[in-house]
């Protein structure tokens, strides 16, 4: 009997420490599919950021690639001291502006389609904000440049009028993608004190939202070739306007960081 209750004893000992090992077992397959889970999870999860990452260099790969400065009729067409439109080009898609306007020559209160309506949505979301924007000059024929230059020509000298106006031919006005935009709190005037205004602050922030850049920033005539404009927004497309603001870069010194210029001085 005593033989019998040993044996009854070890056989149930036997059992608990059989049972014992088998959840322990079961804890550690859990545990270790947990880990391969996790281990898979991270590996999806670096293969699928891998991948958006590579989207995304693919995207601004082909976003800069088709980039085309040359083209006077691209929306990203380089304009400046050096680089000028030829004397007949005239955009084809000119439309007048439909926001508050300042001048009465029609020729003026003209922009390209795209930059048109990308005008009135800016200058609807700054109202709903309270900001009051007015169109002052847009498309400028080369003629009206001619006119313009020799008219600051004859009242500042050659010297002066190029800091601030353009040869003709050398004009963003001609590729109907620029607009000087002014407010009542500087007299609808073009000043540099526009740039202190909520208004010149409200564009400085938000231009690019909307595909416009600041093209003149203070301080940058040595790349520029023109003295400060915070009037004189240009319009690149929301993409592109975009990046160049983030790059805090002047456009031609962004060009030239992405390698599609070379030189940057004026
Ligand atoms: N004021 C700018 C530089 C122009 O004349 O186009
Ligand atoms: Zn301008």
């Amino acid at each position: 009997m005593r033989y019998f209750k040993t044996s009854i004893l070890l056989i149930f000992l036997i059992i608990l420490i059989l049972g014992c090992s088998t959840n322990h077992n079961d804890q550690d397959s859990t545990t270790s599919e947990l880990t391969n889970e996790i281990n898979n999870n991270e590996k999806n999860k670096e293969n699928s950021t891998e991948e958006t990452d590579s989207i995304n260099e693919e995207h601004v790969d082909h976003f800069i690639n088709d980039i085309d400065i040359n083209d006077d009729a691209s929306l990203a067409v380089l304009v400046n001291k050096e680089r000028s439109l030829s004397e007949n080009y005239e955009p084809e898609d000119l439309v007048p502006v439909e926001v508050p306007t300042v001048l009465e020559n029609p020729e003026v209160n003209q922009l390209r389609k795209e930059a048109a309506d990308a005008l009135k949505n800016m200058f609807e979301h700054a109202a709903e904000e309270g900001i009051y924007l007015n169109a002052r000059s847009g498309y400028r024929s080369y003629q009206t440049q001619v006119s313009l230059f020799d008219s600051y020509v004859s009242q500042h000298g050659e010297e002066a009028a190029n800091l601030f106006s353009a040869k003709p031919g050398h004009s963003e006005h001609q590729t109907g993608l620029a607009m000087d935009v002014t407010s009542e709190s500087v007299d609808y005037q073009l000043t540099e004190k526009f740039g202190e205004t909520k208004e010149g602050k409200w564009l400085y922030d938000h231009a690019h939202q909307f595909g416009f850049i600041i093209r003149y920033p203070e301080n940058m005539e040595h790349i520029t070739g023109y003295t400060y404009e915070p009037w004189h927004l240009r319009y690149l497309g929301v993409d592109l306007a975009t990046k160049v603001k983030e790059s805090g870069l002047t456009y031609e010194e962004f060009l030239a960081k992405e390698g599609i210029i070379h030189e940057v001085h004026q």
